[in-house]
């Protein structure tokens, strides 16, 4: 397992605010993470909840409760801070996820991560 970077894309395709998935690696087990963008600002997480470890999202690149105000867990609700990752509201309150080394260079969106869970 090693370190990768990944284009994920332009920032000004994303909604604002708006999320996208990415994964790095092939094979069983990708790992799988989400970028979201919020003005001009924007994070990269794991797509593993802090409660019970499901992906966040039953669709594609949807991440984010609806007043887009907060990222939140579609299996039992754990509500995460945008600029955090940090569980503010449901059942991993406490807990946070993890964030995923991001860069932005001529406005697309770069992440680094393992190539593998
Ligand atoms: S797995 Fe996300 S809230 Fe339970």
């Amino acid at each position: 397992m090693s370190d990768v970077e990944v284009a994920v894309g332009p920032i000004d395709e994303l909604e604002d605010p708006g999320c996208r998935e990415f994964t790095i690696g092939g094979g069983d087990w990708p790992f799988r993470g989400f970028v979201v963008r919020r003005g001009g600002d924007v994070f990269a997480y794991q797509n593993v909840c802090a409660h019970v470890g499901h992906p966040l999202n039953w669709s594609a690149n949807k991440f984010l409760t609806k007043d887009k105000s907060a990222i939140i867990c579609a299996s039992h609700g754990a509500t995460y801070a945008i600029e955090s990752g940090e569980c503010f509201a449901g059942p991993a309150a406490g807990k946070a996820l993890r964030k995923v080394e991001l860069a932005v260079r001529e406005g697309v969106i770069y992440i680094t991560g393992p190539d593998s869970m």
